[in-house]
């Protein structure tokens, strides 16, 4: 199969669908890989490098779309791309498209086939494509928060792991999922005492036993929230209801309670933010302060660490990516129940059913495609 790899146009998206590695893959399968120039380079990869992997440069856009029958990207295609889409032309990327009807049309009347990293979906409901982000958004929040407790940026001017004779600061993580398991784990190792919340007991009861000492675990109810909030120095938001806007666990009078220079930190964002106060916030201007409390809320947080991020991502997406080139999206999509979840609008029509409620859209299920 011939693949291309655009570079991301985005605004500030600096990962990249495939690094050299992912080419060497294709090669060795037999497939041609096509890279647009400087695609990686803000990742970390050169052109060079993509060349030794096996890969052809090409300089513009157009040719890359022209030339390929599968385009890995990173984000959904933006209005300038729209036109050079082909007809049955596969591509595999984020797409979102719930939250986007104008490139949901644009995908029908390309007549493509549109494959979205976000609904790739495991026989255990996980989503294995969305896993590597949150990942990384986890991690990166305690960073985050870190640097907005110093008194220089507007925080308390608290260390996160104390000193001796000095008590560590308390970081409160509301959800205990895949962000708050990595807020946690990176907040407890720099010495922290952090305490997770989450409605689900059973979460609960597996983080107690897999969660360091420093690690409590609480059920997540307005009075325990507001009780915690008192003390906490850093509050990291990861909460999620599939498919629902976050809950606004934290109100805006809870802010009253916290101590000045408290840091909070809305992962969830992207799905409306589970504090009252939140709005999003980017990566050039990403806080704002709210009753002395600051928040810092950027939707697309793993996009400050593209190297990691990229990484992890193709890390994630390549097997997939590989059993497509190897057996043509409809074959392998017949086969592979993880991957056929993926499908959202197929040579003009939506197979996917909150996408064509989303835009009250005719729906064909997916299994009339095979
Ligand atoms: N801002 C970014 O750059 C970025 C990056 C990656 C992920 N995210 C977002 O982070 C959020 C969390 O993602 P995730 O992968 O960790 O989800 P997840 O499903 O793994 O975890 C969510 C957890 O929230 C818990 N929860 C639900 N309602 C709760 C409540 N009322 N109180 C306490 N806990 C509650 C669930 O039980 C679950 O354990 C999502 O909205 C995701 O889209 C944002």
């Amino acid at each position: 199969m011939i693949i291309g790899v655009p570079k991301e146009i985005k605004n500030n998206e600096n990962r990249v669908a495939l690094t050299p590695a992912g080419v060497t893959e294709f090669r060795k399968h037999g497939h041609i890989v096509y890279v647009q120039t400087e695609a990686g380079k803000s990742s970390g990869f050169s052109d060079e490098q993509y060349t030794q992997a096996g890969a052809t440069i090409l300089s513009t856009i157009e040719e890359v779309y022209g030339i390929a029958e599968m385009i890995i990207k990173v984000k959904e295609p933006i209005e300038s791309e729209y036109a050079l889409i082909k007809d049955d032309q596969l591509l595999f990327t984020y797409f979102h498209f719930a939250s986007s009807e104008p490139l949901t049309h644009a995908m029908i009347d390309r007549r493509a086939v549109c494959l979205a990293y976000e609904t790739v979906e495991k026989t255990d409901r996980s989503l294995p494509l969305l896993v590597p982000m949150s990942e990384v958004a986890g991690r990166m929040a305690v960073q985050e928060g870190a640097k907005y407790l110093e008194k220089p940026m507007g925080g308390f001017g608290i260390l996160l792991g104390g000193v001796a004779g000095v008590k560590p600061a308390n970081v409160l993580v509301l959800g205990g999922g895949i962000v708050g398991t990595q807020s946690a784990k990176m907040a407890a190792g720099l010495g922290a005492n952090v305490t997770i919340v989450d409605i689900s007991l059973a979460r609960l009861r597996y983080l107690e036993d897999i969660m360091p000492a420093n690690v409590d675990t609480v059920m997540s109810n307005e009075y325990n929230i507001r009780e915690l909030v008192k003390s906490a120095n850093l509050i990291i938001g990861g909460v999620l209801i599939p498919g629902a806007k976050a809950p606004s666990l934290i109100t805006r009078d809870m802010l009253k309670l916290m101590k000045p220079g408290t840091v909070m930190v809305d992962v969830a964002i992207d799905q409306g933010g589970c504090f009252e106060t939140s709005k999003a916030t980017t990566h050039e201007n990403p806080i704002y302060e709210v009753d002395g409390v600051v928040h810092y809320c950027v939707a697309n947080m793993p996009g400050a660490v593209p190297y990691t991020s990229t990484l992890a991502l193709t890390n994630a997406t390549l097997p997939y990516a590989l059993q497509l080139a190897n057996l043509g999206w409809k074959d392998a999509c017949s086969k592979n129940e993880e991957l056929r979840k993926g499908l959202n609008v197929v040579n003009g029509k939506v197979v996917f059913k909150g996408v064509s409620d989303a835009w009250n859209l005719p729906y064909t299920d997916v299994k009339e495609l095979f």
